[in-house]
């Protein structure tokens, strides 16, 4: 991972760089669209990686070349960082304008960053990269930041120069998560509760659709907005605190969207912490229950699932327990990207094989697959 990043640094600027940070990916296994909600998630982080190499450079420019993209970003960092273009430069310029000022002055410096994370494919490759960038600052400032305080700097990134108003989870993954685990994560009270995923036997399967709506961050928003609508109808801080039996007697009340959207994210915190429970005692008929149930709500109350996250949630309940699938369910923001399938480790090949023939008959278009084991958070590859 960090070879070629070098490799590749050092042909852009002609030495070898002095910092190499990496940060994970996450794929959700359940607990979709409840962060913001002060509600429960359960991630974990996957084997695909932002790396970043870097070195100071006694100018005042940041430059910062993608190897995704093949785009170069130069901005100034003083009097202070503004966004700009490339649009993914935002996610680095956020994150250096928000880290807290040190007493070893900020450098400007030169950077090449790599991808093994399709970008924009619901894999947090965005949070990914804001992580990578405050490893890198904490590496360079010698300044190690809280981990809360980092997921937060991360998240305000996100907010202030991409517009989103994404929650917590990506950036707490991809910075506290534990190798071999997934991260009961409660974002309110923002306590983390490992859950081993070492089973030998069942292996977690990421399938791209390949699919991306352009609509899906101005939908993102609308979501947020609903669920504000509802806690607000609830008399509740947020709709973490509301129960199944509120949400009904508040029915006339409220707008019937509004409702279906509250219906779902209470729904969902309960199969999350079900779900971290029946993972621990290895009841994975529960799980995988929990996991059609997450999409199904998903895909009628918050309507942020697609046809081709559908389809593939149907050709893999179709193969079902008989033929090695556990369960399956749209991962991430939805409106595209990727599903999340807990499998038979043995029956792995078969089931990626018919899930791609199925679904490039039924869409006409191709998936791509992998498998990951639970990843570690970020992390520092190369310091002098
Ligand atoms: C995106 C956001 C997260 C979360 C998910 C939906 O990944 O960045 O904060 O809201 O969507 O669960």
């Amino acid at each position: 991972m960090m070879g070629r990043t070098t490799e590749l640094f050092t042909r852009c600027f002609g030495h070898a760089p002095r910092w190499v940070v990496a940060a994970p990916g996450r794929v959700n296994l359940i607990g979709e669209h409840t962060d913001y909600n002060d509600g429960f998630v359960l991630p974990m982080a996957i084997e695909r990686h932002i790396v970043i190499a870097a070195d100071a450079n006694p100018g005042r420019q940041v430059t910062l070349h993608s190897e995704t993209t093949g785009e170069t970003a130069s901005f100034d960092v003083r009097p202070k960082v503004e966004p700009g273009e490339p649009s993914w430069s935002n996610y680095i310029r956020g994150v250096i304008a928000g880290f807290p000022k040190t007493k070893k002055k900020l450098a400007s410096f030169d950077a090449v960053i790599e991808s093994t994370l399709p970008y924009g494919g619901g894999l947090a490759s965005s949070a990914a990269l804001e992580v990578a960038a405050a490893t890198l600052l904490e590496a360079m400032t010698g300044q190690v930041l809280d981990p809360i305080e980092k997921a937060l700097l991360c998240q305000r990134a996100e907010h202030d120069f991409a517009n989103v108003p994404c929650g917590i989870m990506d950036q707490f993954t991809s910075i506290l998560a534990r190798k071999d685990h997934a991260l009961l994560l409660d974002c309110r009270s923002r306590t983390t509760t490992p859950v081993p995923m070492t089973d030998p036997a069942v292996t977690v399967l990421v399938i791209n659709t390949n699919i991306r709506h352009k609509l899906a961050e101005s939908e993102y928003a609308k979501r947020r907005s609903s669920c504000e609508a509802a806690a607000r109808v609830l008399a509740v801080p947020a709709l973490r605190d509301a129960t199944p039996a509120a949400l009904e007697a508040a029915r006339g009340r409220m707008d019937p969207m509004v409702f279906r959207r509250a219906r779902h994210v209470i729904s969902e915190n309960e199969r999350t912490l079900q779900a971290a429970k029946a993972i621990q005692a290895s009841d994975w008929d529960a799980v995988g229950r929990l996991m059609y149930e997450s999409h199904a709500s998903l895909r009628d109350d918050y309507e942020v699932s697609c046809p081709e996250l559908d389809i593939v949630v149907e050709i893999a309940r179709a193969m079902g327990k008989a033929e090695g699938v556990i369960g399956c369910r749209m991962t991430g923001a939805g409106f595209g990207g990727c599903a999340v399938s807990l499998v038979a480790t043995d029956a792995v090949l078969r089931i990626t094989r018919k899930l791609d023939e199925a679904y490039e008959k039924q869409t006409g278009k191709q998936t791509t697959i992998f498998s990951s084991r639970p990843a570690a958070g970020a992390r520092v590859l190369k310091a002098d």
